[in-house]
């Protein structure tokens, strides 16, 4: 689309969101556009956040569906606006509250852990939920000694077992966009650009992770290259991240790892699906009262967690 169509939307949007007292929340896996109009930008871990300390009316979330429903959760008097109502997470789709059911009932006294990217149904069957951002601290923070049950992401789980020691029972999971990328993938662009500093995502396969300078959540990457000094690095996430590591580090150099990492849901979210939702004020996300009220107390274990 042209910029002075895109100029125009946003302009629009600002001025609705204005009149609907709504606040704009994206992800950094967003389309740049989107990133623009946003109030706030950023990881699962600081959007959550900013759900629930909102005084806004509305928040119009954009992102996939797993977030704008933690929104919905953390902030049930509010309405809550996922523009693209098919924006889901794969990865949140392979684990079931019906399939965890069953695994719970096979180690009875197991503490469960869930990444975020899962639906309120799964939360409300868990003890305690983790981003990418917290999730060795969240883990580290459980009691000694219990059995772990992780859901659904093995490689974060596997990173986190890397980092606290702790043993978990993993999940069969993983993020498509993330698990894409292969071993050779990144030998290749390494080869290219021998003197850029490799982040990765701890999505991505343990292979990648070991050849990782820094793993970190998408916040955590744009905070070390603006604090490093290293001029140059390869980014192993979804490629929307550039968008937030030109303008937080200009003079800096940034490498897709590959050019496969794009999340096909993330970029379904546009500045016209904005505008029309808010609009309509459609779609509209809820949860019923008693799943949110258990997902709640996961949700605000994990927001406990320092
Ligand atoms: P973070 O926002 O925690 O870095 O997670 C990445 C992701 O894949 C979100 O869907
Ligand atoms: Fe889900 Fe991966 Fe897309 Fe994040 S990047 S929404 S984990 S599929």
């Amino acid at each position: 689309m042209a910029n002075v169509d895109l100029k125009q939307l946003a302009g629009e949007i600002i001025k609705l969101k204005k009149e609907r007292n709504a606040v704009i929340l994206s992800h950094v896996y967003q389309r740049p556009e989107v990133q623009e109009i946003a109030d706030f930008v950023g990881d699962s871990l600081e959007l959550s956040r900013k759900a629930a300390g909102t005084d806004a009316d509305v928040i119009v979330f954009c992102g996939v569906h797993f977030m704008a429903e933690s929104a919905a959760i953390l902030s049930p008097q509010k309405t809550v606006l996922l523009p693209e109502e098919d924006a889901g997470c794969p990865m949140a789709d392979m684990v079931t509250a019906e399939a965890l059911r069953a695994r719970k009932a096979e180690v009875p006294d197991a503490v469960v852990v869930c990444y975020v990217n899962t639906s309120a149904e799964v939360k409300a069957e868990c003890d305690i939920a983790c981003t990418s951002a917290n999730a060795v601290k969240v883990v580290a923070s459980l009691p000694p000694g219990r059995p772990i049950i992780f859901v659904p992401d093995k490689n974060l789980g596997r990173y986190i077992i890397s980092q606290t020691g702790r043993e978990m029972m993993l999940w069969e999971g993983y993020c498509n966009t993330h698990h894409r990328l292969t071993l050779d993938d990144v030998k290749k662009v390494k080869s290219e650009h021998p003197d850029a500093l490799l982040l990765v995502h701890p999505e991505c396969r343990p292979e990648v992770v070991a050849l990782a300078d820094h793993v970190a959540s998408t916040t955590g990457m744009l905070r070390f290259a603006r604090e490093c000094p290293a001029k140059e690095y390869i980014v192993a996430t979804e490629k929307g991240i550039l968008h937030q590591f030109k303008k937080q580090c200009p003079g800096k150099m940034f490498y897709p790892a590959s050019d496969k990492l794009v999340c096909p849901n993330m970029k379904a979210t546009t500045l016209e699906k904005v505008l029309r939702s808010l609009q309509t004020m459609e779609p509209r996300i809820t949860v019923p009262g008693d799943i949110r009220e258990r997902a709640l107390q996961c949700l605000e274990r994990m927001l406990a967690v320092q």
